[in-house]
Formats: structure tokens, sequence, C-alpha cells
């Protein structure tokens, strides 16, 4: 796993902005992965803001997110759906054909999970997946305890999860209770991740994502497992680590090293 510590937010932020932008300048074709959070809005709105400024097109690019809520049409305020439309598709020329989500309101969402892990094989896999961490450490809506051999599939989501997606919705009774959600081995396949975590509130579960034992009982650190993935954290989000020392010697400021 390689350890990015940047000293601030903003500089993780572009940090994590430079690497989505080189894959998609050295591959124009190539198949994003992509995730949803409050994390991403800034890494989003970056990206389209180099797309304005010409640094690239996406019109080659193909992409799948990682989950949505079972339940939610497209058009609803509190999709994925609408969050990706509102955060990247619409401000860049990424193709909508091409952007892939899991159909919330699909009469049958357990063929539709079966149905999209099949869309992302057919797409011959993902070059770069884009990860964001829950506080109990989940990727994608892989809660704790998934099966870390999991396919995309319908997962029922904690209460941490659903307190913390109360805010986008306007009662309790709205927060959608399941998710269709790739499953660990389907996001352990990508051919390379990028998992962006913030903020001193994402500190313990980084740290047993990076220093814990891979376990189910932290999705994330499944990873560890990954021989091409990078992590981006700022001070805070790095504040549990013990190897912090070591990680900023291979990575100083966050830089690659000499050899990787
Ligand atoms: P957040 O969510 O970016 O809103 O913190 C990340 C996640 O739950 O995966």
């Amino acid at each position: 796993m390689k350890v990015l510590i940047l000293p601030s937010k903003e500089a993780a932020i572009l940090r994590a902005a430079d690497i989505v932008a080189a894959q998609v300048r050295a591959r124009s074709d190539c198949t994003l992965g992509l995730a949803t959070g409050g994390t991403m809005l800034p890494l989003y709105a970056e990206l389209a803001k180099r797309h304005q400024a010409g640094e690239f097109s996406m019109t080659g690019v193909t992409s799948f997110n990682l989950d949505e809520y079972v339940g939610l049409a497209a058009d609803h305020p509190g999709s994925y759906h609408r969050y990706m439309a509102e955060a990247l598709f619409d401000l860049t020329d990424m193709p909508i054909m091409r952007a892939h989500l899991p159909r919330g309101d699909a009469i049958d969402p357990k063929a539709e999970a079966m149905d999209y892990e099949a869309r992302i094989a057919k797409a011959g896999g993902i070059d770069l997946q884009l990860l964001g961490i829950g506080q109990n450490g989940h990727i994608g809506f892989n809660e704790p305890t998934s099966s870390l051999g999991s396919r995309t599939r319908i997962k029922t989501l904690t209460d941490s999860t659903l307190e913390a997606n109360r805010r986008y919705f306007d009662t309790d009774e709205e927060v959608p209770k399941y998710a269709i959600t790739m499953g660990i081995a389907t996001i352990l396949e990508a051919r390379a991740c990028l998992l962006l975590a913030l903020g001193e509130s994402k500190a313990e579960a980084a740290a047993a994502m990076i220093e814990g034992p891979v376990s189910a009982m932290c999705p994330a650190s499944a990873l560890q497992m990954h021989a091409q993935t990078t992590v981006i954290l700022d001070e805070a989000a790095a504040s549990r680590l013990k190897l912090t020392d070591y990680y900023h010697h291979v990575h100083p400021g966050g830089r690659e090293s000499d050899y990787s």
C-alpha cells in the first residue's frame, strides 16, 4: 500500500486529482471506478475545473460507480445518479451512455446487482477505482463483516451508515436501508485503487485499514491484498497511524519515491 500523507485537506485533494487526471491523459479510453460521499465532492470539483481548463477530455472514458440505494430512481435528489450528474458528469464531457451506476429502482434488484457485475467484466474491468472510507471501515457499502470474497449484491446498511446519510434526506423514514454495492472482490479486481480519506473522523478507520489485520471487521483492510493501492490522507486522517515517520520518509510531502 502506498501511503501518501499530505499537509492539508486541500493538498490531499490536489494530489488525488493529479492521479485521476494522469490516468485519463495516459489512456483516454480508460475505465474509471467512481465513488460518492462528501469526500469526493471537492475532488470532482477539482477535476471539473481541470477539464474546463482543457487539461483532459472524458469523451473516451467509461465509468462504473460503486453503489446506489435500493428503491431510489435516477432522478431522486438523494440518489447517487443525481449526485454524479451534479458533481461531475454535467460539468464535463463524460458520455452519459458510458457512465454506469446500479439502477436503484430496478424491479429485481438482485438481478440488477448480478447484471452490474457482468457489465463491469464485459467492459474489460476497471483501470482505476476511486474509494472513500466509512468511519466503520466500509468501502462502497461493504459494511463490517462483508465477505472479503463478495461480489456486487444488496447490502443492509448499518445504523452508523444510516446516521451518516441522514443529512442527505428530509426525514428518517426516507433514508434508504439497502444499497446495491460492488463487492470487495469486485473492488480488488480493479487494476489500481485510489482511496482518499480526510479529517480526524476517518483517523481510526484509516489506521485499521493500513496497519490493522486484514479482517472483514474493517472491509477496507482487504486493500492490503491489492498490489496497486494508493491511500491519500491529510494529517488529521493520518493522526492514528503508528508508522507515520516511515510514510513521510518514503513519500516526503506525499510525493512519489524514486522507486514507486
Ligand atoms: P464520506 O463517505 O466521504 O461522506 O465521508 C465515505 C464513505 O462512506 O465511503
